[in-house]
């Protein structure tokens, strides 16, 4: 085999084959299998998926049309009505599954509850009788912002039993995030905890909620309101419930009804290139059969295993493949609440010990901050238990890969890198554990069903080896329908880039053996730790503050978070620049976005480049944030003292 590595990575030429012994579990083991599946599920897709769908998912009506395709709208399974929550729990109590742990929590202060799935089912029963008598039902938007205790999960799933659209916003939102989204989708009722543990320190989930709803969100008829952390939290009357106090007396059973397979499942916002976050939305019989087939074939999954996938519900991934793909497949979820560091860097490595997890999903990120603090913190526990390990969220650098290889795998788990969007709702490009060689660094090759496309500026394809943008060819089942309540900037953001293919936003290239390497993205979003922010946000973010003209965002590349966040910034005629301003600023970027967004660096700018027609070139701040010289083309700057004046900075 030939490698083809790309030139930000150092150069890691082995290839990693999977054992004899994993291959002969594995629930895809033959490479000729892989072969057929797929050129069937590219060549005859309504015949593939027509036959997965009925294999893997419980209908109540059965589908008629398999797929209706009106470039960019997609239908799947038409005429087919299913509940995305009885596929998740009440089909698995009919089979020994019923008394399994749907759900082992650990939460960070160390509390541990396993919830089987029969227990899950009663669980989200009640919670769905609860907001059936608060008069929620089928179309409904109910928005989730909780901390990563099951009862997120049990939000979810009882929102998807009544067909209310759930809206997920991650903890680590802000107020003002949170008022966005929720007048965005028009939720009658928000769910929400008095706060999450995250590193020994409450999170005030609830203040939060509170603010956002008293600057304005007029559709918020209900806040639900689950005891988690317990100090005092004002409760406003006729307004705010306790959980434990609405689902008081409600019975643990409930008919759950079967929606089209078309029916909207979920509303989760995503940052694009302007300031308004996207929200991206996901039906149900795609997105499930998109999600569940994926965990069967990618993580393997098995009845007997525990499987830890350490993202946020807040996120895809946390939607996916901690609640509805691995529920689907009846496994065993391992969910934890808090930081990874808390209280030492090896929490995971304790809690894979603790319970015996087998099968691990983490971030580039977390294992680069992992390799920083020392072997030492992994040497102290077995690790034994494991048998797959998976890389998700931005490019894996190979030391890293290696990393996690000998360190976390002890050599004997095969690793999938896993690339795949808030868009896509389910894993595209992946290796298969249990035939594909993996190279470090790169994500392998397609999915069933997907063509991935790397093209040119005339839309020409690239020839392996050159690099180009990332598009796919054909639709698939767990594919984002549209833009909540914003059909047109759907069309224009994913479709209008070359008509006929969806367009990823990311740069890529395949190498001489068809793997594919994600460089990352090209367009005006950045990934900070796995996150996607779009520099548009974070500049609107600044110039709201009253001291701020102009702002323009840019990333720098970043050895832990992969970017990271560089703030170029104007004051207006009667501000002085000042450190202290630069530390307002990062701090009013973090409240008015998250943490998460809080600016690595600013630096104010008397003027930002330009070109003649006033737009900011971007392509030459991020040169100056990497500490570098300009180099490219500036004919088309309007003032190059602008960059002189940057430059000399330094
Ligand atoms: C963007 C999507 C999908 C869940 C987490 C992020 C980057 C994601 C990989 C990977 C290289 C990756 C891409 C993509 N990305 N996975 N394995 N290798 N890049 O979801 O917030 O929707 O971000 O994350 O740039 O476009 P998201």
């Amino acid at each position: 085999m030939t490698d083809q590595t790309i030139t930000s990575f150092s150069r890691e030429h082995r290839v990693f084959r999977p054992s004899a012994e994993f291959k002969a579990q594995a629930n895809l083991g033959s490479e000729t299998t892989y072969k057929r599946l797929y050129s069937e599920s590219v060549n005859s897709p309504e015949k593939f998926w027509g036959r997965e769908a009925k294999a893997r998912l419980v209908w109540r009506r059965a589908f008629t049309k398999v797929l209706q395709w009106k470039l960019p709208h997609a239908k799947w399974f038409q005429g087919g009505q299913l509940n995305a929550a009885e596929n998740c729990i009440d089909r698995h109590l009919l089979t020994a599954r019923a008394n399994k742990a749907a759900i082992i929590f650990e939460g960070e202060p160390g509390d541990i509850r396993t919830i089987t799935y029969r227990q899950l089912h009663q669980q989200v029963c009640q919670f769905a009788n609860a907001l059936t008598a608060l008069g929620l039902g089928k179309g409904d938007r109910a928005a989730i912002y909780m901390p990563m205790v099951p009862e997120a999960a049990v939000a979810m799933l009882a929102c998807a039993r009544l067909g209310v659209i759930h809206t997920v916003i991650f903890g680590g939102f802000s107020s003002e995030a949170i008022k966005e989204r929720v007048n965005d989708c028009q939720a009658r009722v928000v769910i929400t905890a008095d706060g999450g543990w995250r590193r020994g320190k409450i999170v005030e989930l609830k203040a939060n909620v509170d603010r956002a709803l008293q600057s304005g969100a007029p559709t918020v008829e209900r806040v639900i309101v689950l005891k988690r952390t317990g100090q005092e939290v004002p409760m406003e009357a006729g307004r705010d419930r306790w959980w434990h106090e609405v689902v008081a007396g409600q019975p643990i059973e409930h008919r759950a009804k079967a929606f089209d397979s078309e029916h909207p499942l979920f509303i989760l916002y995503t940052s694009g290139s302007t300031g308004k976050p996207k929200g991206v939305l996901h039906t149900t019989g795609g997105y499930l059969l998109g999600t569940a087939m994926t965990c069967h074939y990618v993580f393997d999954l098995k009845d007997e295993d525990v499987y830890f996938c350490t993202a946020d519900v807040g996120w895809i991934t946390g939607h996916s493949y901690v609640v509805y793909g691995p529920l689907a497949c009846g496994a065993t979820v391992m969910m934890y609440e808090g930081a990874p560091n808390h209280p030492e860097p090896d929490r995971f490595w304790q809690i894979i010990d603790r319970h015996a997890v087998t099968v691990f999903y983490t971030a580039p990120t977390a294992i680069r901050s992992f390799m920083r603090s020392g072997d030492d913190y992994v040497k102290r526990h077995s690790l034994k238990s494991l048998r797959l390990l998976g890389s998700v969220g931005e490019p894996i650098n190979p030391e890293a890969w290696m990393w996690y290889h000998t360190m976390i795998g002890k050599k004997k788990c095969p690793i999938v890198d896993t690339w795949w969007q808030t868009e896509t709702g389910a894993i595209m490009v992946t290796p298969l554990p249990g035939i594909t060689p993996t190279k470090p660094g790169s994500c392998g090759r397609p999915f069933f069903g997907v063509v991935p496309k790397v093209l040119d500026e005339e839309g020409k394809e690239v020839p392996r080896g050159g690099g180009g943008k990332l598009f796919l060819a054909q639709p698939w089942p767990s594919m984002l329908r549209t833009l909540w309540g914003d059909d047109e900037r759907f069309k224009q953001a994913y479709w209008s880039e070359l008509p006929g293919y969806y367009f990823a936003g990311d740069g890529a290239r395949f190498d001489a053996d068809g793997y594919l390497w994600v460089v990352g993205r090209i367009d005006d979003v950045l990934n900070v730790s796995g996150h996607r922010i779009g520099t548009a946000e974070v500049e609107s973010a600044l110039v709201s503050h009253p001291s701020v003209a102009e702002a323009a965002v840019v990333g720098r590349p970043d050895e832990l978070k992969g970017q990271a966040l560089v703030c170029f910034v104007t004051v207006k005629n009667s501000v002085t620049e000042s450190a202290e301003l630069k530390d307002q600023l990062r701090a009013h970027v973090a409240r008015e976005i998250g943490a998460l967004a809080r600016p690595d660096e600013v630096r104010f700018a008397a003027g930002l480049p330009k070109t003649r027609s006033g737009k900011i070139m971007r392509r030459i701040l991020k040169e100056l944030a990497a500490g570098g010289i300009v180099k490219g083309d500036t004919t088309t700057l309007e003032d190059f003292s602008v960059v002189a004046a940057l430059q000399s900075e330094e």
